[in-house]
């Protein structure tokens, strides 16, 4: 039941496709997965075919929250076409950031609404907006993980240096057991030199840390997003499918190979006990 949030302060990164595609493929493989917008565009919840604002959506309950009148996120979740979950966004996020600015505690309100839906996933993923802000803050205490997709044609290497900063003030204040999945390349073309050079400069920098896995410029991709459909259901034969279910893959081995650091670690710990 790992909570992963997908962040990353630019637009445009490929936050929202990771998100919406690497739970459809996983969702594929048979794992419960749910989707949470944390992001005021609503672009993962547009994504996934939600037109209209329904009226409990992540707003609605951390509002509840914010005036403690109890939120619950199982109130908002929609099943989609696509076998996952969501938890929808509203444009109201905006200024939701206002409203907790001054309340004890403001961290931890997605932590808190996501606590009694925890048990009920296999994953559980938090589409971040596009800047650190107070919603971004929420979203990585409320994870066991972050993971962060960078598109090798901007300088992402800045980007990347200014989020881990941010990472290890979180961990060291706010929520020590916060671990970086990986990175992820994405819109990744390896006939550009800047890509190549991008993804050897992060692996060298975060070794063990970049996904093997690409995610290859594919057209399909943005245009699956227009139409509401995830990858899978708009063009399984796609690039951009066949991409988005090796991550999952990948994701997958990762995800166990962490568990079983993790069990080592504990049985060190026991055995110096
Ligand atoms: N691998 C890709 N190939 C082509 N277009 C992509 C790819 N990944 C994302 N896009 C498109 O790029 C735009 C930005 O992606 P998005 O996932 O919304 O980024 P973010 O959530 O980080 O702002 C969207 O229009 C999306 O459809
Ligand atoms: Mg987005």
């Amino acid at each position: 039941m790992p909570i992963i949030s997908i962040a990353i302060q630019k637009g445009g990164s490929g936050k929202t496709t990771t998100a919406l595609n690497l739970g459809a493929a996983l969702s594929e493989q048979g794992k419960k997965v749910l989707l949470i917008d944390a992001d005021p565009q609503a672009n993962l919840s547009q994504s996934l075919g939600i037109e209209d604002e329904p009226r409990f959506n992540l707003y609605s309950e951390l509002k509840k929250e914010i005036l403690q009148e109890g939120g619950r996120l199982a109130d908002a979740i929609v099943s989609t076409a696509s076998g996952i979950d969501v938890v929808p966004a509203s444009i109201d996020l905006a200024i939701v950031e206002l409203e907790m600015a001054g309340l004890m505690g403001r961290e931890y309100l997605i932590s808190d609404l996501l606590k009694p839906l925890a048990d009920l996933y296999d994953y559980i993923f938090i589409d971040c907006p596009h800047s650190i802000s107070l919603l971004t803050v929420n979203a990585l205490v409320a994870s066991d993980y972050v993971m962060l997709p960078l598109p090798g044609e901007f300088l992402p290497l800045k980007g990347v240096y200014g989020f881990m900063r941010q990472f290890d003030v979180i961990r060291k204040k706010l929520n020590p057991h916060l671990e970086l999945m990986g990175m992820v390349m994405t819109k990744y073309d390896d006939r550009k030199q800047m890509n190549v050079g991008v993804k050897r400069q992060l692996e060298e920098k975060f070794d063990g840390k970049v996904f093997r896995t690409v995610i290859r410029t594919n057209i399909q991709l943005a245009k699956a997003q227009e139409a509401g459909k995830d990858i899978f259901r708009y063009d399984r034969s796609s690039n951009g499918a066949k991409d988005y279910r090796n991550l999952a893959e990948e994701l997958m081995n990762r995800s166990l190979v962490l568990n079983e650091s993790i069990e080592m670690f504990q049985e060190m710990q026991a055995v110096i006990a």
